[in-house]
């Protein structure tokens, strides 16, 4: 008989004993410091670097091994599936979970327990929905399965270094990389080190989550498994990594992808310095960084740097607009000066105003 062919090799370092990871990808926020970006779509579907933001995280999981992904999913549930579809174009299988209302980040993966294969050993990687990061997640998830004093790890957290750890989940650490303590946004940050919105979850662990309420995985989940003993380990790698949750985070993290500062699988572009759509007309100047979606327009003497267009936003002639995210439909009359600002769908910036810069524009307004 002749030889089987070997199946091509799995990027990921899989152990004859183990199972091929699924992921979940918490996306249902409401968006609040992405507003009025937000006001009629997730942040997780903005587009960053010219694609929406999923793209860049279902790919880089496609890249790391993962062949099924879960999106938990509340505010604006029904516009995920039209931008993501079933996932084929990224080589994943895409499963929808909604929930009515929002259960919390820890509700929520125990919400889509019954949408993941069994194994109660698997691994299953979850992500923050609004989290660019190059970390190694081949090298995370080889780490997960190293066994500690013949005890495997229950859940491994990636880790990262801010200088700021405020806004953070702080996560100290012993020198084993066990983890110690998990303290959510506290004023008085106990280390510099914290959580940077990537688990590897033991599918058994998912299903100790209470199910059928609020569950925070910040502030209930991690502090109980620490306190009961469980073996939470850190995976600390200081690769790009931001949290795109702001529109000044859109901003840099788009600028950074356009320039070849952060890299995704999602985007196969040679770093260049701006990205402009086929379908969009430029007759300005668009640098820094900048991207400019299907159907936007920079009319000639306008000058648009390090910003975001999104699909139909019109700069008018002679405009200014500089670290700003123009949202679709945003009008901007000539001779105008947009720094630093959020301007919502279909707004209108009046010919030679001056926005204050770091305003924020609601969406249908006139600024
Ligand atoms: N499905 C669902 N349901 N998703 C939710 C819910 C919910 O009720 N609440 C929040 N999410 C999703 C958000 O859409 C986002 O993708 C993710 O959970 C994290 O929520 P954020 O609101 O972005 O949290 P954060 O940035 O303040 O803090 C989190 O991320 C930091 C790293 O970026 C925490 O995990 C911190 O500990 C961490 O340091
Ligand atoms: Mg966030």
């Amino acid at each position: 008989m002749p030889a089987t062919p070997r199946p091509a090799a799995s990027p990921v370092p899989v152990r004859p004993d183990t199972l091929a990871p699924e992921a979940v990808i918490v996306a249902g926020g409401f968006g609040t410091r992405m507003l009025p970006l937000t006001e009629r779509r997730p942040k997780h579907l903005l587009e960053v670097g010219g694609v929406a933001f999923l793209e860049h995280q279902i790919s880089t999981l496609a890249a790391a091994g993962v062949g099924h992904v879960v999106l938990a999913t509340s505010y604006h549930a029904e516009l995920f599936f039209p931008v993501l579809g079933d996932g084929s174009r990224f080589g994943v299988r895409l499963s929808y979970v909604t929930e009515d209302e929002p259960l919390g980040t820890g509700g929520a993966i125990r919400n889509v327990a019954g949408a993941l294969a069994p194994e109660p050993e698997r691994a299953v990687v979850v992500l923050n929905g609004d989290v660019l990061s190059g970390h190694d997640l081949v090298a995370q998830l080889a780490d997960f399965e190293q066994p500690r004093d013949g005890r495997a790890v229950d859940v491994s957290l990636h880790l990262v270094e801010v200088a700021d750890a405020r806004a953070f989940g702080c996560v100290p650490t012993d020198e084993g990389r066990r983890v110690l303590a998990f303290v959510e946004k506290s004023d008085d940050p106990v280390s510099n080190q914290v959580n940077a919105g990537c688990y590897v979850f033991r599918r058994r662990v998912v299903d100790d989550i209470p199910a059928g309420r609020v569950v925070s995985v910040e502030r209930e989940t991690f502090p109980g498994l620490v306190a009961d003993g469980a073996l939470v380990v850190g995976w600390v790698e200081s690769a790009y990594w931001r949290d795109v949750g702001s529109p000044a985070a859109l901003v840099a993290a788009s600028r950074d992808l356009v320039l070849g500062t952060a890299t995704s699988p999602a985007v196969r572009r040679a770093p260049a310095p701006a990205w402009v759509d086929p379908g969009a007309r430029v007759e300005g100047e668009v640098s820094d960084g900048s991207s400019v979606a299907v159907g936007a327009q920079v009319a000639a003497g306008a000058t648009v740097r390090g910003s975001v267009l999104m699909p139909g936003a019109v700069v008018g002639a002679g405009s200014e607009v500089v670290d700003s995210v123009l949202g679709p439909g945003v009008r901007v009359g000539a001779g105008a000066r947009v720094h630093g600002c959020a301007v919502g769908d279909e707004a209108a910036v009046p010919d030679g105003a001056m926005l204050e810069p770091g305003s924020r524009v609601a969406c249908g307004s006139t600024a």
